[in-house]
C-alpha cells in the first residue's frame, strides 16, 4: 500500500514553537508527531510512504534518514526504545519526499504525489493528525475501500463550535452502521450553512482520479486549492463514501489536542502509565 502524508502546512497557531521547526516535529510523548503518523500508516499496511514537505521542513527529511552519528553512539550499549522503533519503521517501509513549491493548499499538496502514486489507490493521512485506535484508522478505512472500490473519507461528529474548522460532508444513504454515501462536501462552512456535523478528520483512501479533479478545482478558502473542493468535483462523476471510524483523533495543529494526545499516549505506554497515573491523581487531589 502507498501512503501520502501532506506535511507542508506552516504551523502558524504554534508560533513560536514552529519558528525554527516544523509542527510535525513537535514532540508527543517520546517521539515527534510525524513518527506516530508514519507508525499508523505502516501498521495499516503501507510499505511506501511519500511525505509532502515544503520549505523549512528539512528536519522531517533528516529524521527519517539514517544517522551514522547516533548509530555510532548507540552501538555502545545504549538502548533508546523510540530510536530503535524508528529504525524498525524504516526497515518496514520506504519513506520518500517531495516538496510543494509554495503553500497552495492541501489539494495542491496531494497533487504533488501524482507521479509517485501512479495508477493505484492510495492512503492519505495528514502529517499533523494522530489517531489512537485499534485497528488503526488507516486500516479501517483501507478495509472500507476494499469493500466499496471508491474513495472513502474518515469522518467524525464535531461540536457546533468546531464545524467551521473542518470539511463537512452532506451524507447520502447509509450503507451500514459506519459507512455512508457522500452526497456533497463543503470546506469549513459557517455553522448555519453546514449540511451535517460530520467532519472530515484527515484520513482518506483516494484513487488516481483525484488528480484530474484537483487540477479542475479553482482556489477556494484562503485562496488555496482545497482537497475537499476537489473531492466535491470528483463526487460529480464518481460515488464516494464516508466512514465513521472507531477511535480517537487528535489534530496536532491545535494546542489543546496536542496536549490531549500527549496525555492519552503517555497513559497508554507501559513504561509511563503507572507513574503518569499516580502523578495525575496526586495533581487532581484524588490520590
Ligand atoms: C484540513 C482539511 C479539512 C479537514 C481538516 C482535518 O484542514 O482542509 O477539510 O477537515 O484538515 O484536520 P486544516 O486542518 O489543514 O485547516
Amino acid at each position: 500500500m502507498k501512503a501520502v502524508i501532506p506535511a507542508a502546512g506552516l504551523g502558524v497557531r504554534f508560533l513560536p514553537l514552529t519558528k525554527e521547526q516544523p509542527k510535525e516535529m513537535l514532540p508527543v510523548v517520546d517521539r515527534p508527531a510525524i513518527h506516530w503518523v508514519v507508525e499508523e500508516a505502516v501498521a495499516a499496511g503501507a510499505t511506501d510512504l511519500l511525505i509532502v514537505t515544503g520549505r523549512e521542513k528539512r528536519a522531517i527529511e533528516d529524521y527519517f534518514d539514517a544517522s551514522p552519528k547516533w548509530d555510532a553512539v548507540l552501538r555502545n550499549n545504549h538502548d533508546v526504545r523510540a530510536y530503535r522503533e524508528l529504525e524498525e519503521l524504516s526497515s518496514k517501509a520506504h519513506v520518500h519526499f517531495v516538496r510543494q513549491k509554495e503553500p497552495r493548499g492541501l489539494g495542491d499538496a496531494v497533487l504533488q504525489a501524482e507521479m509517485h502514486v501512479g495508477r493505484e489507490p492510495f492512503l492519505v493521512t495528514l502529517g499533523d493528525t494522530i489517531n489512537v485506535a485499534n485497528p488503526p484508522v488507516a486500516k479501517q478505512l483501507w478495509d472500507a475501500y476494499e469493500r466499496l472500490h471508491h474513495p472513502v473519507v474518515a469522518v467524525e461528529e464535531v461540536r457546533d463550535a468546531k464545524v467551521s474548522d473542518y470539511g463537512i460532508i452532506k451524507p447520502g444513504k447509509a450503507v451500514d452502521d459506519r459507512t455512508l454515501e457522500v452526497a456533497d462536501l463543503v470546506e469549513k462552512p459557517a455553522l448555519a450553512d453546514a449540511p451535517s456535523r460530520l467532519g472530515i478528520s484527515g484520513t482518506y483512501v483516494l484513487t488516481p482520479s483525484i488528480f484530474d479533479a484537483i487540477r479542475a478545482t479553482p482556489p477556494g478558502r484562503n485562496g488555496e486549492v482545497q482537497l475537499t473542493d476537489a473531492l466535491r468535483v470528483l463526487r460529480r462523476t464518481e460515488p464516494m463514501y464516508a466512514y465513521r471510524f472507531s477511535g480517537r483523533r487528535y489534530d496536532i495543529g491545535t494546542k489543546m489536542d496536542w496536549f490531549r494526545a500527549h496525555v492519552e499516549l503517555t497513559l497508554q505506554d507501559q513504561e509511563y502509565r503507572e507513574g503518569a497515573t499516580a502523578f495525575l491523581k496526586e495533581l487532581l487531589g484524588h490520590a
